[in-house]
Parts: structure tokens; C-alpha cells; sequence
């Protein structure tokens, strides 16, 4: 079981030696193997990546009522992401104060008190502590609730309905942090005033394969879809699929955010622009909304796969619903979970516009899942090869020859007539894109604070968690939830 532990000196060294390491090599446009599976480098990853950064989890339409929540994940650790009873969207760690253990066992639901299955302390949805069985008799007297409530992230933060959370207080607010990003998501999920709306819960699956591996994958790389996904250029699943690579363009907005765009109307036909959206959903859209770069941009090559760092990705691209149908754009939404060294879940959410017609949303979430999820035809493709990756990355052969893998393809540099923020590349190969998110990981690995619990809480309480705990509603549920326990005791005895 990997936790955040501070790397004993030996540990940090090494860490240290890696990270300079994969600097240098990528100073010759190279990448050392090992880092796709590595025990300390892993653990390091978990500490001086996912607790440091904004890490996506999840967005509004998930939660739409007091009460809602869903179990997600900031690098090793379940978290509850929960809309409190005051409306407040929290994110609460999924371990008990008292002596540990999981509090929440469930994917989804809605509850006013989260209880403890081992020995039945109760806490508010917003975290704070509501009480303990037997409190007299094993206390003596009541517990300060100030103290033992659930550790709680204390930033929160949310972009276009989509939900971010950061364990570190000294993130800077989450639209200075995706800085350029943003404009890109803008043009992607702002078309209409309503936004975008979750189709369903995530699918989650195991794939024996490095986080990075998914993450640089969807930053930039078009040059694999070719061969990869050889069969589907084959059949003819989506037409113009085998021209992709050369089709593509690249979008880097720094610090390791990027996104492909590919001009779909010129690979396809002339009706998809606007990534194929149908008469039905593109008379909808507000195009004031953006302002002339990005109206540009989505009609002629919108953005179609992209990552922000550290490990969410976002694909939309026309694929079928069924056989033998016409194309339809899908949104999906996508997070390359780091679960162990060289494993991780992958987690997909199918997205569409809110505006758009039931029928449409239906047919594009079966687009979606025909493509990617843990049945998509390009999904297979893709996991089979990240997994041989990580087999390499814990080779001793490999290790000991000092293996690094290649990134030098012919770059042609950034167009200088670009008017949109970061850079823009006519052609995606060059490998610059990936090699940003490696720029991006070294910076962050060479972070070296440590974020104390104790901190995370007391920053959390400063928030808004309230000072003390007053009989609200949810408060009287909780205590209710342990007369219940002392109940079922006391027939026991
Ligand atoms: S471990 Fe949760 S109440 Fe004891
Ligand atoms: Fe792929």
C-alpha cells in the first residue's frame, strides 16, 4: 500500500538523481524508461505532484442537490467529493479520525451524515465531527469537535461546472494555475449558457500501465493512431482516420497543457466542422460567447484530444453510434488514475451540452463508449501498448543499459501568425507537446515541501469548516445515526 511519506535521505537522493536525470536526457530529446514503473519515484509522484496541484474530480451535474456525493481519488487516496447541506461542494478524505478505516464504501449516494462502519463515529457532509456512540461512558466527557473532524482538501475550486481540488493552500487560484488552458476550455465547453451536463456515472477499470503513459499520449501524440489503431482505419469506422497524424495540429498553452486539433471537415467532408455537431445542437450555440480566435479555431480545427496537468484528458472527435451509421461528435472526459508503480485506473465520463436533445445526448453516449471505455475499439488499442511500456520501465536489462526512449522528430516550430494565446504548430509531429509534460513533471518533482495533515486540516477549518458543532438538522440526523448504533449494542450485550 503506497501513502505520502517524507523519502528518508537515501530516497530523496535517488529521487533527486532520477529527476536530474530525466532533465538532462530530455535536453537531448530523450526519456529514460524507468519512470514508467518505479517505487520511489512513484511515491514521490503522489507526494510532490498530486498534493501539490490542482487535481480534477469530478463536475457539478454529478452533485446537483445537498447532500449528493461520489468517491473519487487525489492520487492514492479515496476522497469524498460532496455537496453539504449548506450547498457547498467539499472534498473530505475517506478515512476515519478515530482509528482509520474507510468511512464511505459506497461510489455515489446522498446522506447529511457520513458514518463510520467500524465503531459508528458519525461526521457532518461538510466534514465537521457530529459525534460518537457512548460518548459519556468511552469519554467521559463530549470530544471538541474542532479536532477530530475529517481531514478536508482546502481548495476547491470549479471551471465551467467541472470540480478541482487541491490539498496544498498555496496553489494559486485554479484559473491562474491552467493559466492559457483555460481559453481552450472555453471555446470547448462554453457554447451555451447552460454548459455542459455529466450522460452518466464514470466507468473505472484497471490498466497495468504508468499514469504518464495515458496523460502524454493525449497531450500530443497523433503519430501512433496509424498503427495503433491500424483495424479501425481499415474497416473504415471513421473515415479520413488514416490521414490523422498528418491532419493534426498542436495547441500549447505551457506547463504541460496542450491539445491536438485536428481540421475534421477536410479529413472527412465538409459538413464537420465544429467537430461534426449536427444541424440539431449547433444552431444552439451561442457563438458571442467566444471571441473571434476561438470561433476560428473550432470551425476550421478544434481542438480534439488534450491533458491538463497532471492526468486529466478530454477527447471530442465523430465516431458512430452504431454500424453503419454517420459519425456523431462524442465529449469525453478522462482521468489516468495512479493506483500503484506501473498501474492505474482509467476513468471515463461521457459529457454533453445541456441544450442538446435527449435523443442526441443518447446517441452520443453510445459514440462515446463504441470508441473508448473499457470496451472501445481505440481504448483496447491503446492500454495494450502503455502496458509494455511499463514492462520496460521495470526491466533490470533495461535498467541497467540505461535505457531512454526517443523524442526527436523534426520540429518545425510555432506559427508566427498565430493570434490565440500560447503557441500554435500547423503539424503535431515533433513530440514538443510531450515533451512539455515531461518539462512540466520535472519542475513539479523538484518540489520538495511537504504538506502535513495537521496543516491540511487546520487550512480546511480556516475555509469555512465551522469552529464548533451546533444542533443543525444534520447534526440531530447524526446523533440519531448513533442512538441507532447504541441501540443495536445495548441488544447485544
Ligand atoms: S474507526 Fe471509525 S469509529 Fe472507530
Ligand atoms: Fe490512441
Amino acid at each position: 500500500m503506497h501513502r505520502y511519506q517524507s523519502p528518508s535521505p537515501d530516497d530523496a537522493a535517488y529521487i533527486d538523481a532520477v529527476v536530474d536525470r530525466v532533465e538532462a536526457s530530455l535536453d537531448e530529446s530523450l526519456l529514460p524508461v524507468d519512470i514508467f514503473n518505479d517505487d520511489r519515484i512513484f511515491a514521490a509522484e503522489m507526494q510532490r505532484i498530486f498534493t501539490k496541484n490542482w487535481v480534477f474530480m469530478g463536475h457539478e451535474s454529478e452533485i446537483p442537490n445537498k447532500g449528493d456525493f461520489v468517491m473519487r481519488r487525489i492520487g492514492v487516496d479515496r476522497v469524498i467529493l460532496v455537496r453539504d447541506s449548506t450547498g457547498t461542494i467539499r472534498v473530505l478524505n475517506n478515512h476515519c479520525r478515530h482509528r482509520g478505516t474507510e468511512i464511505c464504501h459506497e461510489d455515489s449516494g446522498n446522506t447529511s451524515v457520513f458514518k463510520c462502519p467500524y465503531h459508528g463515529w458519525a461526521y457532518k457532509n461538510d466534514g465537521d465531527w457530529a459525534g460518537a456512540p457512548l460518548m459519556k461512558d468511552a469519554y467521559g466527557e463530549k470530544l471538541d469537535a474542532r479536532d477530530w473532524g475529517l481531514l478536508r482538501a482546502p481548495k476547491v475550486e470549479t471551471l465551467f461546472g467541472f470540480v478541482f481540488a487541491s490539498l496544498s493552500e498555496d496553489v494559486p487560484p485554479l484559473r491562474e494555475a491552467l493559466g492559457d488552458a483555460v481559453w481552450a476550455f472555453e471555446a470547448i465547453f462554453n457554447l451555451h449558457e447552460d454548459g455542459v451536463e455529466v450522460l452518466g456515472p464514470p466507468e473505472v477499470f484497471t490498466v497495468k500501465a504508468d499514469w504518464k503513459n495515458g496523460a502524454e499520449n493525449f497531450a500530443g501524440d497523433a503519430y501512433h493512431v496509424g498503427t495503433t489503431h491500424y483495424s479501425n482505419t481499415l474497416d473504415g469506422f471513421i473515415p479520413g482516420l488514416n490521414n490523422v497524424a498528418v491532419a493534426a495540429h498542436g495547441y500549447d498553452f505551457g506547463n504541460g497543457n496542450s491539445f491536438i486539433g485536428h481540421s475534421i471537415h477536410e479529413l472527412i467532408a465538409p459538413p464537420f466542422t465544429l467537430w461534426g455537431y449536427p444541424e440539431e445542437v449547433r444552431s444552439q450555440f451561442q457563438f458571442d460567447r467566444l471571441d473571434d480566435v476561438q470561433r476560428e479555431m473550432i470551425e476550421n480545427r478544434p481542438p480534439t484530444i488534450g491533458t491538463i496537468f497532471p492526468n486529466l484528458s478530454y477527447l471530442r472527435f465523430p465516431q458512430p453510434y452504431k454500424e453503419n451509421e454517420w459519425p456523431i461528435p462524442f465529449t469525453n472526459i478522462r482521468v489516468w488514475q495512479p493506483v500503484a508503480p506501473g498501474v492505474m485506473e482509467l476513468w471515463t465520463w461521457e459529457f454533453e451540452y445541456t441544450c442538446a436533445p435527449q435523443e442526441y445526448k443518447d446517441k452520443a453516449y453510445l459514440a462515446g463508449q463504441y470508441g473508448f471505455g473499457s470496451g472501445g475499439v481505440f481504448e483496447q488499442d491503446d492500454t495494450v501498448v502503455w502496458e509494455g511500456i511499463a514492462k520496460a520501465g521495470k526491466s533490470s536489462w533495461a535498467r541497467e543499459a540505461g535505457m531512454r526512449l526517443h523524442l526527436r522528430q523534426k520540429r518545425n516550430g510555432p506559427d508566427p501568425e498565430w493570434q490565440g494565446p500560447g503557441r500554435y504548430y500547423e503539424s503535431i509531429l515533433g513530440e514538443y507537446l510531450q515533451e512539455e509534460f515531461y518539462r512540466r513533471w520535472v519542475k513539479e518533482m523538484r518540489s520538495h515541501k511537504t504538506t502535513q495533515p495537521a496543516e491540511i486540516r487546520a487550512a480546511g477549518i480556516a475555509a469555512g469548516g465551522a469552529e464548533t458543532v451546533g444542533t443543525t438538522a444534520s447534526t440531530e440526523t447524526a446523533l440519531a445515526a448513533i442512538a441507532e448504533t447504541e441501540k443495536k449494542q445495548g441488544a447485544l450485550a
